[in-house]
């Protein structure tokens, strides 16, 4: 009797799977509408393709994306455990489904272990939320404040500062960067300017975020890959632990610095700041708490990396493209002359200085080549082929900021593109471009990089005054021959570039004196 009961048990669990599995093939063959399954790389069974990744730090998996995409084409669909993920690598498609789809295809997808340190809640990582949307208002209304005159001439102060400190140290560029790469938002948006490289604020951001960058990696935190990993009890999975721990240290950090600018806002000795007016406006903006200290602190993590990077890569290319150093310097020498530095009022003259700018930016993209992933929300079917809700979207920068036909000669560094009506990116007037509004190395639709317009005001002074003040040149060996480099970047998402030789020196007395004077009057502000 019992082991009748057992077996009718067994038949009809049996049943209950079968009959599971025929009805989600059912659906979605209903929900495919006839389209097909895009093209990709077969996999393993159960794991899909997760075993070629699962060891791949981000330049391996960058080198793979880009090979299936070659043998695939634009758009190619792998497997990860049976979640698909998708690879573009065609500008146009990626503004379809990004930008004109974008209602659909703005989640974000994160990894488990990014998500869990950062608690859902960081603006650049949580789903297509009504939290995101509020904390991206609270960003849409910080950056704009920041186009304001006094926080122009914050940061105006901030590249004449940075100018200085080089030109006191000028084998410390990578350093000098950094910190003009902080305190440009420091300044703005919490209301303190740091003065050194070597300031605590710069030392543990700089360490925690190195930490986070691993979050990334599904070598350093196998959940990342393995779902059923983020079930286990931490005691028995290190990479669980290591999560937890960043966890808490992120939301100590987060919070203390939001202690100290109430308190100083209370005390009266907050110096004018994005933070400072938000507080000082609490009721105009419908984040939570929570999401609030995650705003700002989103602003810091998605906005020193790049930005920095970017006047590296600068430098780089100036040793590389001496011809677009001297166009740099011949514009500003003929807009400035050499009596005063650039200011913000020059910058609708100097459309060389935006050129090479936003050139830096597509030639050596940041943020990885890789972009970073949108998730569909919703089933979709585009071109025939049909998306399953809950795909991971990379739209890989590597092939779409080189795509021939957009970027004819894309593999040069080549600012021209933006300057000269031969090229199919020139727009004119040329006071307003070339830009970086709605370029693809920003990212796209809902999701697009909601700092843009504030790394372009940082890196655009900085680049019109180094141009104004310094001559940028291989370092020489002990034959007296350039020492040439290539540049390489860390096998890390959002990379740095690896450390390079650059010799500066300032392009004549005269100007090394205007700076002085003018970096002296700063100090005794
Ligand atoms: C050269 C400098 C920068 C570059 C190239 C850059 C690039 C990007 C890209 C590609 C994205 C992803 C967009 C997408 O998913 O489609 C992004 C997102 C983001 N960026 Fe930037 N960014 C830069 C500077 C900044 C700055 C200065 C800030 C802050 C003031 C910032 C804050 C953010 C945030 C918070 C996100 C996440 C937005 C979201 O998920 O809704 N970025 N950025």
């Amino acid at each position: 009797m019992a082991m009748n009961m057992l077996r009718q048990t067994w038949w009809l669990s049996l049943l209950g799977v079968v009959l599971y599995y025929v009805a989600r093939a059912v659906s979605k063959c209903r929900r495919m509408r006839g389209a097909k399954i895009p093209p990709g790389p077969k996999g393993w069974p159960l794991v899909g393709n997760a075993l070629e990744l699962a060891s791949s730090n981000s330049t391996s998996i960058i080198r793979i994306f880009h090979q299936w995409a070659q043998e695939y084409g634009p758009i190619t669909q792998i497997n990860i455990m049976g979640a698909k993920q998708v690879i573009l690598s065609d500008e146009k498609i990626a503004n379809e489904l990004f930008v004109k789809r974008g209602n659909r295809y703005s989640g974000r997808g994160a990894p488990h272990a990014v998500e869990y340190i950062s608690m859902n809640q960081s603006v650049g990582f949580r789903p297509k939320d009504e939290g995101w949307r509020r904390q991206r208002n609270l960003m849409r209304s910080a950056v704009s404040i920041t186009s304001i005159n006094k926080y122009q001439s914050l940061m105006d102060d901030e590249a004449t500062f940075t100018l200085h400190a080089l030109l006191q140290s000028l084998s410390s560029f990578d350093n000098v960067f950094l910190r003009y790469a902080y305190s440009v938002l420091t300044t703005s948006m919490l209301g303190f300017s740091i003065r050194s490289e070597s300031d605590p604020y710069i030392r543990e951001n700089e360490d925690f975020t190195s930490e986070i960058m691993k979050a990334f990696r599904p070598d350093c935190f196998p959940s990342n890959l393995f779902p059923f990993l983020k079930y286990m009890p931490h005691w028995l999975v290190p990479s669980l632990r290591t999560m937890e721990r960043l966890r808490v240290q992120y939301a100590e950090q987060m919070w203390s610095m939001r202690r100290k600018i109430e308190t100083s806002v209370k005390d009266g000795s907050a110096m004018d700041s994005i933070y400072k007016h938000f507080l000082l406006t609490r009721g105009d903006y419908a984040v939570t708490e929570e999401e609030s200290v995650h705003t700002f602190q989103g602003m810091i993590d998605g906005g020193t990396r790049s930005p920095h990077n970017n006047l590296l890569v600068f430098l780089f290319l100036m040793m590389e493209y001496p011809e677009w150093q001297r166009k740099l310097q011949k514009e500003v020498d003929q807009v400035v002359g050499k009596d005063r530095m650039p200011n913000y009022e020059d910058i609708s003259n100097l459309p060389t200085v935006r050129a090479i700018v936003k050139e830096g930016v597509r030639y050596r993209s940041i943020v990885a080549e890789m972009g970073v992933s949108h998730c569909l929300e919703t089933d979709d079917v585009y071109n025939g082929y049909f998306f399953e809700k809950g795909t991971v979207f990379h739209a890989t920068f590597a092939s779409i900021l080189m795509d021939k036909e957009t970027y004819p000669d894309g593999e040069l560094f080549n600012p021209a593109r933006w300057l000269e009506p031969t090229y199919p990116t020139y727009k004119e007037p040329l006071s307003v471009y070339p830009n970086c509004r709605n370029f693809a190395a920003f990212g796209y639709g809902r999701r697009a990089c909601p700092g843009v317009d504030f790394a372009e005001r940082s890196l655009v002074i900085l680049v019109a005054k180094l141009g104004w003040a310094v001559n940028i040149r291989w370092p020489l060996n002990q034959n007296g021959n350039e020492a040439r480099e290539t540049l390489e970047y860390e096998p890390v998402p959002a990379p740095r570039p690896m450390k390079f030789g650059c010799s500066i020196e300032a392009r004549d007395p005269a100007r090394v004196g205007v700076i002085q004077r003018v970096a002296e009057r700063l100090n005794t502000e």
